[in-house]
């Protein structure tokens, strides 16, 4: 059936390429190819879109799942999944939910999705979920900026989020990352080489799942107890 969501996700995969494509070769694709060094094992690809990251992953990975849960990307995601040395596939899936074991991933990545997903914190906590232990998470996004930028963007946001999918240039990734079970690598911020404003401001970074889960002490009764007992 023709919903003015399936309308919208169609005509966002025609013009994005194409927007996105043009950005990449103004220094979009050095970021994504310094995001995605550090790759390896079993990798899971959330948000996919056309497949502009792909080309970018190291050689020596075992195998790359993209997720993209937006069918008419599927054709130009799946031919750039067949040009790569190693095992890939296209699974069409909310990564809201994603259907793989606890700890199947050596390392999940994702680039300018968290704009446009519902509940970014959920989506975090299945990332954390599906990395092993020790597991990374390496991340690409676009943010809300500070002061006069931040204020044009939440301006924006209501046209922006029409036209491009969901799209909200005024999220603010790192504060659900910092909320999150994932704990922070490294992170720096960069600019998007475009004109258009309210895309500019990128973070760029590693986040991993711990090997040791951090405990929480002040919802822990028995190490609080423990704790408060005095040394003998
Ligand atoms: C701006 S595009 C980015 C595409 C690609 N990662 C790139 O760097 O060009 C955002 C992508 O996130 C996907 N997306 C949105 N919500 C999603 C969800 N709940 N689960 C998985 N992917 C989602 C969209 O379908 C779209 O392909």
């Amino acid at each position: 059936m023709l919903t003015s969501t399936n309308l919208g996700r169609r005509s966002f995969a025609l013009w994005y390429p194409a927007l996105m494509g043009r950005i990449d070769r103004n220094g979009q694709a050095a970021l994504r190819r310094d995001q995605l060094a550090t790759a390896r094992g079993r990798v899971l690809e959330i948000g996919a879109g056309s497949g502009l990251s792909v080309p970018h992953y190291p050689s020596g990975i075992d195998e790359l799942v993209l997720v993209e849960p937006n069918h008419a990307f599927h054709p130009s995601l799946r031919i750039a999944a067949d040009s790569l040395p190693f095992p890939t596939s296209v699974v069409d899936v909310d990564a809201h939910e994603l259907p793989f074991t606890d700890s199947s991933f050596d390392t999940v990545t994702a680039s300018l999705v968290f704009c446009s997903v519902d509940d970014p914190e959920r989506m975090l906590a299945e990332i954390h979920r599906v990395l092993r232990p020790g597991g990374r998470f390496l991340f690409h996004e676009h943010v809300r900026g500070g002061r006069v930028r931040g204020i044009v963007q939440d301006l924006c946001t209501p046209l922006q989020r029409r036209l491009a999918d969901g799209c909200r240039p005024n999220r603010d990734f790192e504060a659900s990352l910092a909320t999150s079970a994932l704990q922070v690598v490294s992170i720096t911020h960069r600019r998007m080489p475009t004109l258009i404003p309210t895309l500019v401001p990128l973070v760029v970074g590693t986040a991993e799942r711990g090997p040791v889960e951090r405990i929480d002490r002040a919802d822990d009764p028995g190490l609080r107890s423990a704790l408060a007992e005095p040394a003998r």
